[in-house]
């Protein structure tokens, strides 16, 4: 770490302390904002930790939906997302006024709703879901059909998981839309040995060739834990530096060089002090959209998967 880093990551830590802040951040963040953390996590483990709390405020390290659900779970607290431009472009591939439309046009069903999405949506949900939890949400559902949205890739990967019949919103992460088959092949051929984990945001075609699928939480658990020493990481860039941190005699390769998500490397230890210092950056989600969206993601967190 710098040396002005060093002194800028006390200070921070001086003024989270006075304004009794916890600072939480997404798995994918950059190197520097996850050493600051109190908590890293994936989607789930940092709704957990926001919804539990008693801090007065929440400095989010992550997307605007992240730094939302934490307003919508905690309305009391005072929730800070750093940058206010760290967007996510899947959570904007659909609208509540489309999500209304659709929900029209087909029969009574629930909506499931993945957590990168707007409260809006959300509001119109009956349950929201994680990477980590969505076969179990679906599974916990008495439906046989469910519309899924906005992601049409973890919508498939909950199908043919649960035998239901799942309708898909065709929402994605270009992130991991990127990763290709070939791509899967070439970094097998340059690493015949390394076991591949990848993400449900990943295409089905991807995941078909996956020893591993799992949330970015995890597929830190599972590289800890393998006794293999070499993995493909076929997510957001940004999760091999909690894989090599925490298990510095494994090997680690990106999937793809191209899996980057930019909205997730805006926030620099810079934005995290101005923030906390200026108390700027409040993310609140009004009151007539937030009992409607906690609805959903209370059902999600009380079945304590
Ligand atoms: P998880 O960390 O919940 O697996 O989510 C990945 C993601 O895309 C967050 O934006
Ligand atoms: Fe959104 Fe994808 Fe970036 Fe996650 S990685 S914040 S899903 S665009």
């Amino acid at each position: 770490m710098a040396s002005h880093q060093t002194s800028l990551h006390v200070e921070i830590k001086a003024l989270a302390k006075k304004r009794n802040a916890l600072i939480l951040a997404h798995n994918y963040q950059p190197p520097a904002i996850q050493d600051l953390a109190d908590l890293c996590g994936d989607s789930l483990e940092l709704s957990r930790k926001a919804a539990e709390t008693d801090a007065d405020v929440i400095v989010f390290c992550g997307v605007h939906f992240m730094a939302e659900t934490a307003s919508i779970l905690c309305p009391q607290k005072t929730v800070l997302l750093p940058r206010h431009d760290a967007g996510c472009l899947m959570a904007d591939m659909i609208t509540a006024e489309a999500l209304k439309i659709r929900i029209e046009s087909l029969p009574p069903m629930p909506v499931v709703t993945y957590v990168n999405s707007t409260a809006d949506v959300k509001a119109l949900s009956t349950i929201c879901c994680t990477s980590a939890n969505v076969v179990q949400v679906v599974n916990s559902l008495a439906a046989d059909e469910v519309l899924m949205t906005p992601d049409r890739n973890l919508a498939m990967y909950a199908a043919a998981r649960t035998g239901k019949k799942v309708h898909l919103w065709d929402g994605y992460c270009p992130t991991h839309e990127w990763l290709t088959p070939d791509d899967v092949h070439k970094a097998r051929a340059a690493h015949p040995d390394a076991v591949f984990v990848a993400h449900p945001e990943c295409r089905p075609d991807v995941l078909a060739l996956a020893d591993v699928i799992a949330s970015t939480s995890g597929m830190l658990r599972h590289v800890a834990r393998a006794a293999e020493k070499s993995f493909i990481v076929g997510t957001e860039m940004g999760l091999l530096y909690p894989m090599q941190k925490a298990n510095p005699d494994k090997h680690f390769f990106p999937a793809s060089p191209k899996m980057v998500c930019a909205n997730m490397k805006r926030i620099r230890l810079e934005d995290v002090h101005r923030s906390l210092e200026r108390m700027s950056g409040e993310v609140k989600v009004p009151e007539e959209i937030r009992l409607p969206a906690l609805r959903a993601v209370r059902a999600m967190i009380d079945l304590n998967l």
